[in-house]
């Protein structure tokens, strides 16, 4: 069967890309990486992507009148590339409404908390700031409201004393590189339905959707 092509968009060094090259570079993964798209130049992951020879573009916003004419131009890169999944990794632009409508049910992102808590940026500060004692990531499917479409999969870590903001980071990132290629594979093998906001992944079990990491 052919696999599904994954466009995945970054604005930074691409970690959470670079986990899904390398889940896609198994003989077995049911997905390949077909294009990563910047909006930054001097983004690392760009560096990551062409080494193992993904198609890569920037486009930078800068040029652009408004989001959706950025917007309009992404998009037609990513269908040039026959793109059936968009991956938000680290993509640190607000979408127009257009972006996530044309796309509904097709573009997702990790996001570095267990969401509904801890929305937008300096994510890690704020799970901080609040003493939660649990803390994780969440792959969602993205609407036109900031980090809040129907939630796929979470993983969980502990908040530690003495934790910091990196320290806390790093921990979450690890979960990331987890539950990021797990979901893109779910995606693929056809699993995932969204029904009333909520999203069921068919064969799996409920719980397989909330990863658990003890480990400091
Ligand atoms: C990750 O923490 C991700 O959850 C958030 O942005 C960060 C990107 O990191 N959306 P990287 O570029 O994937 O390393």
């Amino acid at each position: 069967m052919a696999k599904l092509k994954v466009g995945i968009l970054i604005s930074g060094r691409g970690s959470n890309m670079a986990a899904l090259i390398r889940a896609a570079q198994s003989a077995d993964y049911p997905a390949e990486i077909a294009c990563v798209v910047s909006n930054r130049e001097d983004a690392g992951g760009l560096e990551v992507a062409r080494k193992v020879g993904i198609p890569t573009a920037v486009i930078s916003h800068r040029r652009y009148p408004d989001r959706e004419a950025f917007d309009r131009d992404v998009s037609t890169a990513l269908e040039k590339h026959g793109v059936g999944l968009v991956a938000l990794a680290g993509f640190l632009r607000i979408q127009s409404a257009w972006f996530p409508e044309h796309w509904a049910g097709r573009q997702i992102n990790i996001h570095p908390s267990l969401l509904p808590a801890f929305p937008g940026l300096h994510v890690q500060r704020q799970a901080l700031d609040a003493g939660v004692r649990l803390s994780g990531c969440t792959v969602h499917f993205v609407t036109p409201a900031l980090d809040s479409g129907p939630i796929i999969a979470q993983a969980a870590v502990p908040v530690l004393a003495g934790d910091t903001e990196e320290t806390l980071s790093a921990r979450i990132l690890r979960q990331e590189h987890r539950l990021y290629p797990l979901v893109v594979r779910w995606f693929a093998e056809d699993r995932i339905a969204i029904g009333d906001g909520r999203v069921t992944v068919r064969g799996i079990a409920p719980d397989a959707t909330l990863l658990f990491s003890p480990e400091p």
